[in-house]
């Protein structure tokens, strides 16, 4: 089940260092957003907030709410582990765990969790989380072989059927397409359109035609200097963010006058 997310005066600290201020927003359920921003405004770290991936650096920290349909994921009783089956997450290089095979790689996850599946369960998910991802066709018949055997584009794909073999509501991708060609990145996109039915799906990206092509809101961080923390100047409707952003900032961005 997608699931709503509402950010409430969100502080990220590494340490001393503020990398994030006072970030508010709304993330809807069964869409796209982006994040877009010069490099180092803290779209990676904000991200790694929505998974509660953050705090195991150590001396790294939040203040401030990120409610899942109405909890808060910091709460008390919540349990991290638990919050990042329910928010998976897939990197910017595609990391398969070079010893398994295609199968295994699906199913890494899900072992962690319910160790006793059955054969035939574990091989319905595998063949479900591979047509979800948009690769069933490609590997069907070499489901025993490595997970690195695969091409760039096939291994970000397979990560992502890992991802959604947890059954998770949200999917968080941080630059799922920097390191592939450009006839990969299409097929990224295509599937993301198709995720977004299901999941709740936020996107960094650096690549504005991306953030135009796949997302239905875009959020712009922006950073005042060295040292200083980032800062969301603003959020809106995809299109309205690239045709008449309310901000200068975003308009020299957005235009590449910087970052
Ligand atoms: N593990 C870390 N420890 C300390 N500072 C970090 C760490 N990761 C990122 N930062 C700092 O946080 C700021 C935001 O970084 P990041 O979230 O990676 O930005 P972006 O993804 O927008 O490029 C930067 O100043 C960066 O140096
Ligand atoms: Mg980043």
């Amino acid at each position: 089940m997608a699931q709503r997310i509402d950010v409430k005066d969100l502080d990220i600290y590494y340490g001393d260092f503020h990398a994030v201020a006072d970030v508010s927003m709304t993330i809807d359920p069964r869409s796209v957003t982006a994040f877009i921003g010069p490099s180092g405004c803290g779209k990676s770290t904000f991200l790694r907030t929505l998974n509660r991936m953050h705090e195991v650096i150590p001396g790294a920290r939040v203040e401030g709410t990120v409610a899942m349909e109405g909890v808060d994921l910091y709460g008390d009783d919540i349990d991290p582990v638990a919050v990042r089956r329910q928010v998976g997450m897939v990197f910017q290089r595609p990391n398969p765990f070079p010893t398994m095979s295609i199968q295994e790689n699906v199913l890494a996850g899900v072992k962690l969790v319910n160790k006793r599946i059955s054969k035939a369960d574990a091989a319905d998910l595998v063949e479900q989380s591979l047509v979800g991802a948009n690769l069933w066709n490609e590997v069907k018949d070499r489901l025993d072989k490595p997970g690195a055997g695969l091409s760039g584009g096939q291994q970000q794909r397979l990560c992502i059927a890992r991802a959604i073999a947890v059954k998770p509501d949200v999917l968080l991708m941080d630059e799922p397409c920097s390191a592939l060609d450009p006839i990969s990145t299409l097929a990224i996109e295509d599937l993301i359109a198709e995720l977004k039915q299901s999941y709740t799906i936020v996107i960094v990206t650096h690549n504005m035609q991306q953030a135009a092509r796949v997302s239905d809101r875009t959020a712009f961080f922006n950073i005042a200097g060295t040292g200083k923390p980032g800062r969301l100047i603003e959020m809106g409707d995809t299109g309205t963010m690239f045709s008449s952003p309310t901000e200068k900032a975003t308009e020299d961005y957005i235009s590449g006058r910087f970052g």
